[in-house]
């Protein structure tokens, strides 16, 4: 299957950024492709009325076009969804063709919090049922992770470890039912 996987921080070190390439490489060892757009890819402009799309926009908009599914990997900031990707979400609800509707989504988030980010993802919930993308009632959260994830971005403690494969094949399943 063709899936996107969009999110990160903008900072370097990021611990989202970390995570996402970890379930990139394990979508890709089970034979799927997937297209990371992370760190800079999301340094895009602020979004304004009546401005043309930038090449990094247009990138990420062909992408979601040819993906059966998108993984969100979002970091949580102040409950909500981080402002540089509610800006590239706002960008792309203003292109034709729509993205978004029927678009299958697996949400996960990591923070070093006790909560994991799942705060955050029920923002990204309201916002992806707005634009009709299809949100698995599942998600894959890390807490503590700045202690629970090691250096390739796998989940350390054992229960969050064996809910990421769990909880891939739960989205995996969707997007064949409604491919
Ligand atoms: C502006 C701001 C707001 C934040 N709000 C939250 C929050 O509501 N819940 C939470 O768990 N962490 C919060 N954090 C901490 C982030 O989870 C932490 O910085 C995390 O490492 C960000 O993700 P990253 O490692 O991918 O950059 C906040 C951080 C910033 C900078």
């Amino acid at each position: 299957m063709r899936l996107v996987l969009m999110g990160g921080s903008l900072r370097p070190a990021s611990l989202n950024a970390r995570l996402l390439d970890y379930l990139a490489q394990t979508l890709e060892a089970r034979g799927h492709e997937a297209s990371p757009f992370s760190g800079e890819a999301l340094r895009l402009p602020l979004y304004e009325d009546g401005e043309a799309p930038t090449a990094a926009i247009q990138a990420l908009h062909a992408g979601l076009l040819k993906a059966h599914g998108l993984v969100i990997v979002s970091p949580e900031y102040n409950a909500g969804i981080p402002g540089h990707l509610k800006n590239a979400v706002d960008w792309l609800s203003t292109m034709k063709p729509s993205p978004w509707a029927g678009l299958p989504v697996l949400l996960c988030a990591a923070s070093p919090g006790a909560f994991g980010g799942a705060r955050g993802l029920m923002a990204w919930r309201a916002t992806l049922a707005n634009m009709g993308a299809l949100a698995l009632p599942e998600a894959i959260t890390v807490p503590q992770a700045d202690q629970q994830l090691d250096a390739a971005g796998a989940p350390t403690d054992a229960r969050t470890a064996a809910a990421v494969p769990r909880t891939l094949d739960a989205f995996l399943a969707l997007v064949a039912r409604l491919r």
